[in-house]
């Protein structure tokens, strides 16, 4: 009995211990956010909770979800709150300087959200004149920023609160991410539809405190194996590929 607890808690059997990764991967997300990451009463649910477990397992460390508000992740993580953020946060140059981020790992644009039926806004260019809601400091804030003549950019601590302005007639369109625009659009039938194409081309990465690179190796070893053995698409074809 010894020797199977002892075998099914390791790494694996014969698995060397990485340098530099913690017994337990302490990991912040903002929770809001599905099919990404969000909560199912105290349980953390979606995309980039599989993944980041699966790393975890990999690695061999216990994993620990915390949750927080997206405009307090990158502080809390180099405040050491926690080793990692996965949140689908779009590897950014301005982010860059703050943390490191691993190799990308999902490919998202920005999206626009409008009423359904509301046949007004067909692309970008159609915000002219609108008021927009976004998730504060997210890249659908960014890019409605470079679009020419918006009247009003409104920030909403969450995504949902920015696509509920726009159910409510308080915004025009939100401006969000494509796999959550798709959920969204599912969790409310009838109410909202997303225009056209993704207008931006982004990748996710998981943030990572500077100072750590062989906890970033690793992370970047362990998510190409999950790339390449098909665990990857797994998880994509439970959350996305629905
Ligand atoms: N991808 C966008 C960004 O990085 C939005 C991410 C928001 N994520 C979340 N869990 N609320 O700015």
């Amino acid at each position: 009995l010894a020797a199977m607890a002892w075998g099914a808690g390791a790494a694996g059997v014969g698995a060397a211990p990485r340098p530099g990764v913690p017994e337990t991967l302490r990991v912040g997300t903002d929770a809001t956010y599905p099919p990404m990451e969000f909560m199912e009463g105290d349980e953390f649910r979606g995309f980039d909770m599989d993944l980041i477990r699966e790393i975890g397992k990999r690695l061999g460390a216990k994993v620990v979800i915390q949750n927080v508000g997206w405009d307090g992740l990158i502080p809390g993580l180099n405040n050491r709150n926690y080793d990692v953020v996965i949140s689908a946060m779009t590897i950014l140059p301005e982010r860059q300087e703050a943390v490191d981020f691993s190799d990308p790992y999902f490919n998202a644009g920005q999206i626009i959200v409008v009423r359904k039926g509301d046949t007004r806004v067909k692309g970008p260019n159609d915000l002219k004149g609108k008021v927009v809601a976004v998730q504060i400091n997210t890249t659908g804030q960014f890019a409605s920023e470079k679009i020419a003549g918006v009247t009003r950019i409104d920030k909403y601590d969450t995504t949902p609160l920015a696509v509920q302005a726009v159910m409510q007639r308080s915004a025009d369109a939100a401006v969000i991410d494509l796999p959550v625009a798709v959920e969204l659009v599912k969790e409310y039938p009838g109410q909202i539809e997303f225009v056209g194409k993704p207008f931006t081309e982004e990748y996710y990465g998981i943030a990572v405190r500077k100072g750590r690179p062989e906890l970033l190796k690793a992370i970047n070893e362990v998510l190409q194996e999950i790339k390449r053995d098909g665990t990857y698409d797994k998880i994509y074809a439970r959350w996305i590929g629905r």
